[in-house]
């Protein structure tokens, strides 16, 4: 009796174990993560109207040359001291293909952290896709071409032409359509690890492209890591 109680307690003991540390770690990081959810909105650096101003005055300034469109927002940026610190200025050699929800587009960084990022996206021939359910608000910039949206029970698509800010609440779904050239300067607000698995999907199940695989990797950990060993959450 007492080897068999033995023996079936130290097998059980390894899972239960295992339960108890997980339950431990939940315990300790449910209130933790519920506590800056709450507070999530004192680590932004970026503010959502000054975006959409400098994106407008951007395409007031270059129309349809959207890289010195690109430019001139990247420039206000760095002369922001409240967002300087925090801006890639290499993002002209770090764009690189972003295939998710069945859409495909070109990328770069311009900021990446635990809880916002601001990038470029686009694409020179068009695509359509699922947008993805997030974890953060999503603030999307037309900066050239337009940008379709549609949502079941409605009949109608939504149309975002240059200047205007496709707001896309957390949790919100849509199926999208950019239906021909289209950029835009995408910013998102809460919490963005989780938002990666969505990026990554594709990727993994799909087109199987390891180098954009590693790129997406790498410049999307750079600007994490690097803003949070500068104090950025
Ligand atoms: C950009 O090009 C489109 C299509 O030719 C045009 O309708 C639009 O007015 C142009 N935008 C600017 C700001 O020049």
């Amino acid at each position: 009796m007492a080897p068999k109680k033995g023996s079936s307690s130290s097998s059980s003991g390894g899972i239960g174990g295992w339960l108890k540390l997980f339950a431990i770690i939940l315990g300790v990081l449910s209130p933790i993560i519920y506590l800056i959810d709450q507070n999530l909105d004192r680590f932004y650096i970026f503010e959502p109207a000054n975006l959409h101003d400098v994106a407008k005055r951007a395409i007031a300034a270059h129309g349809n040359d959207t890289q010195s469109v690109v430019h001139f927002i990247l420039k206000e940026l760095q002369e922001n001291p409240k967002t300087a610190p925090y801006v890639n200025d290499n993002i002209d050699n770090e764009y690189f293909f972003n295939n998710a929800g069945g859409a495909m587009g070109g990328m770069t960084i311009i900021h990446a952290s635990v809880t916002e990022y601001l990038i470029i996206f686009g694409t020179a021939v068009g695509t359509e896709g699922h947008s993805g359910r997030h974890t953060a608000d999503d603030y999307f910039h037309i900066l050239r071409g337009e940008q379709w949206a549609y949502v079941p029970g409605e009949f109608e698509r939504e149309v975002y032409k240059q200047g205007d800010v496709h707001l896309m609440r957390k949790g919100v779904i849509k199926q999208y359509r950019m239906p021909e050239l289209c950029f835009a300067l995408e910013y998102a607000r809460g919490w963005i690890p989780p938002m990666m698995f969505f990026g990554y999907a594709d990727l993994f199940t799909s087109v199987l492209d390891l180098p954009t695989a590693w790129y997406t990797a790498y410049y999307t950990g750079k600007q994490m890591i690097g803003n949070l060993l500068i104090g950025k959450f």
